[in-house]
């Protein structure tokens, strides 16, 4: 075995639509060490949320993983069914949903909820479960009083928190946290997330955070994965990928956020759109709107260059590396 928390291969979904078939995650292949935590970053409708949904098995009806594996412990997730993929799913693998807020129940206390949720996966005794509650609570910087409330009482922020508080109900050795404070103002935002990295440094998770914002990835993320058109483009260690990014996808993202390489200077805008998931090209996707594009790149697959440990895509890469 890897010593991989995760180890991705090869992972493809298509969503079938009655236009044809859409595909959302092309060939994604990364792993994830224990404890490591991942930064997915990318614009909107590139696939970030597919990933997520594919690695726990909760895609919508319409969408398939048509190829690859993800391998967690010996076990390939994308083989499992029934009572073997609800063991692994919140005990093993939990997720944290985007647009999170809006997913508790309104007409239950949240205590409720989430001993629920522990109740689902594992035989717990009631006094057991709420005394775990309370200390969940206690880790998600939430007064204890709270668990008697209702979701309706509760401030967008601390709806949040709640809701992190359930996918670390189980222990999990894994959390995805899909767009966990796109919702919340800056300070609030800042805040959970230092809370996270320190749940997660305590409890020694590996995590993967999921973001179009990479101010918000760049804070909380040792590694880095940048996704276009349902493919990863590029990967490395956050600080490497951010002085020096390989991908010409990469630099033109960075560009757009100054204070990630601490410099004030103009926006650099992206001019086009990504292309049609229905009509993913067999060679680089991001060719068209790349101001490094050569006559191959529209022709050929790009190659993986770099190394294990920091990689990309591409026929033009921005840094030399190869040299
Ligand atoms: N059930 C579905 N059926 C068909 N297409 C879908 C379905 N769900 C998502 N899509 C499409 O798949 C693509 C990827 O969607 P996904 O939600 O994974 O993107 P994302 O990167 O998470 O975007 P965002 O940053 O906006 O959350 C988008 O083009 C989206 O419109
Ligand atoms: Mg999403």
């Amino acid at each position: 075995m890897s010593g991989d928390a995760l180890n991705v291969k090869n992972l493809s979904v298509v969503y079938r639509t009655e236009a044809g078939p859409v595909h959302p995650v092309t060939n994604v292949s990364f792993n994830l060490r224990p404890g490591e935590s991942l930064g997915l970053v990318g614009e909107s409708g590139c696939g970030k949320t597919t990933v997520a949904m594919a690695l726990l098995r909760l895609l919508p009806d319409n969408g398939e993983i048509v190829s690859g594996s993800i391998d967690m412990g010996g076990v390939d997730i994308v083989e499992l069914e029934g009572a073997e993929l609800e063991d692994i799913r919140w005990r093993r693998i939990s997720m944290v949903f985007q647009a999170a807020m809006n997913s508790l129940n309104p007409v239950h206390k949240v205590r409720d909820q989430i001993i629920e949720a522990i109740d689902a996966h594992e035989t717990v005794p009631r006094a057991e479960a709420e005394e775990r509650t309370r200390r969940l609570f206690d880790l998600v910087g939430l007064d204890e009083q709270l668990l008697e409330r209702y979701p309706h009482e509760y401030s967008g922020g601390m709806r949040q928190r709640a809701v992190i508080a359930m996918a670390l109900a189980c222990n999990p050795e894994i959390v995805i946290a899909d767009e966990p404070t796109t919702a919340l103002d800056v300070i609030v935002q800042d805040r959970i997330l230092k809370e996270l990295q320190s749940i997660q440094d305590q409890k020694e998770m590996a995590m993967i955070y999921i973001s179009h914002d990479v101010a918000v990835i760049a804070e909380v993320s040792d590694t880095i994965a940048v996704m276009y058109a349902g493919q990863f483009v590029e990967k490395g260690p956050s600080d490497v990928v951010f002085a020096r990014p390989i991908h010409p996808y990469t630099d033109a993202l960075l560009a757009s956020v100054p204070s990630v390489r601490g410099e004030r200077k103009e926006l650099r805008f992206l001019a086009g759109e990504p292309p049609s998931l229905s009509d993913i090209p067999a060679s680089c996707p991001f060719a068209p709107r790349c101001s490094r594009a050569l006559p191959v790149c529209d022709a050929e697959i790009p190659p993986l260059i770099g190394d294990d440990t920091h990689w990309a895509a591409c026929h033009n890469p921005v840094e030399a590396i190869l040299s």
